[in-house]
């Protein structure tokens, strides 16, 4: 008996409900052989234990047939989600934690922070989701490298893409390149609904989640969907979008979400040629914003080539280059973020009842105009948007 037997034994068990075996997904490690006797683990996504008892089962006869002795398979599940200390509605209960990255307008960098926070999360021991929830511009699957990669489908359920050791799920991986749609209130919903139930994530400290830019639907569909346990607000220095990303702290207000802090992005440049930081847009500017709304800048991150080059080639720079400036000041930024998700938990968690919607299903309250607008009456219903 050789590891390639028990491989290609092992790909004809399909994972249940599925057309993709167990050795595709990647599920099948360390395998070992002593004479005819095979011992192997497999980790797989889903807690069901009727689904571990069919893998081991289809394991043990596809290698019986191949002529194997003693088989001594372990099929590993995630634990059944613990109960978390957050309250209320919650539609993706096996995310412990949710990390929601805003910005006043696009161009900031909300995706290339929320990628390198994401990579900065993992390489510290934590199981990381990266949720590009941007339906107007899904910029993340390039900026990780999957830009062709398809994910596998299976009725309505999506497993995500797996890249630089994180999940990660976009739009831009479920619709052709360059299709375009046109978002209405109810389809925005749809989509975040969608994103947060019928993706297989596994099991995760933390879900990333890349907002698009400003305050809307999709953001207010998010907190009533689950406990958004922190905010994360992207800023470039300059007063015109200080004033923008005011904004977006103050939702976070609104929606009873704390504030994990403020990324200052394009915060000086640092030649590449010398290492020498020069100011460009400014730099420290947000120092009094964080002030008024009780927060901190947790990073200050330079106009540095490599991160516009990292994101373009798929090469996200916390990753490629841990040593730079960019990757250290990301790194000490998670753990910042971290440190608050810690504290919240400890003193009891999160909240989103005080935001559920008050409006029929399917309906925004925080739609104004629009063929599936709300009735006036309804708006301001609890969301504290209008
Ligand atoms: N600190 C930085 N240095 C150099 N380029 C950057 C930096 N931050 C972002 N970029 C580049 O600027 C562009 C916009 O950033 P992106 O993260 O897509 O913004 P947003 O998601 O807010 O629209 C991208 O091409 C990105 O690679
Ligand atoms: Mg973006």
């Amino acid at each position: 008996m050789t590891e390639e037997i028990v491989k290609s034994a092992l790909s004809k068990v399909m994972y249940p409900g599925f057309t993709k075996d167990i050795v595709t997904f990647g599920f099948v490690n360390s395998i070992e052989t002593n004479g005819n006797d095979v011992s192997f683990n497999v980790e797989i996504t889903s807690s069901a234990p009727e689904v571990a008892q069919q893998i081991k089962d289809d394991c043990i006869s596809e290698l019986k047939a191949v002529g194997a002795g003693n088989i001594a398979v372990n099929v590993k599940s995630p634990q059944m989600p613990k109960e978390s200390s957050s309250r209320g509605k919650n539609i993706a209960p096996q995310v412990k934690n949710f990390l929601m990255v805003s910005s006043g307008k696009g161009g900031v960098g909300k995706s290339t922070t929320s990628v390198n926070i994401a990579i900065a999360l993992a390489a510290q021991g934590k199981k990381v989701g990266l949720l590009d929830a941007d339906i107007y511009g899904p910029n993340i699957p390039r900026m990780i490298g999957v830009a062709d990669v398809k994910p596998e489908v299976n009725g309505n359920k999506v497993l995500p893409i797996k890249a630089y050791g994180i999940e990660m799920m976009s739009m831009g991986s479920l619709m052709e390149e360059g299709q375009s749609l046109i978002w209405r209130g109810a389809m925005i919903m749809k989509a975040i609904e969608q994103f947060l139930r019928d993706i297989l994530w596994s099991e995760l400290d933390v879900l990333v989640i890349d907002m698009p830019p400003g305050t809307g639907d999709a953001q207010l569909t998010l907190a009533q969907s689950v406990p958004v346990t922190v905010g994360l607000t992207v800023t470039t220095p300059q007063g015109v979008s200080l004033d923008d990303s005011r904004r977006s702290l103050d939702m976070f207000k609104k929606l009873n979400i704390p504030i994990a802090g403020i990324v200052e992005n394009m915060s000086g440049f640092i030649a590449p040629d010398t290492g020498v930081e020069y100011d460009i847009f400014g730099k420290g500017t947000s120092q009094p914003m964080a002030d008024e709304f009780d927060t901190k800048i947790i990073a200050e991150i330079p106009i540095e080539p490599s991160i516009r080059t990292g994101g373009d080639e798929g090469k996200p720079i916390t990753f490629v280059d841990p040593s730079s400036q960019s990757a250290k000041r990301f790194m000490a930024a998670a753990e910042s973020i971290w440190a608050t998700i810690e504290d919240i938990n400890a003193k009891g968690g999160v909240d989103n009842e005080g935001v559920q919607p008050t409006t029929p299903p399917g309906v925004s309250a925080c739609s104004t105009g629009g063929a599936a607008a709300s009735t006036p009456q309804s708006s301001g219903g609890g969301c504290g948007c209008s």
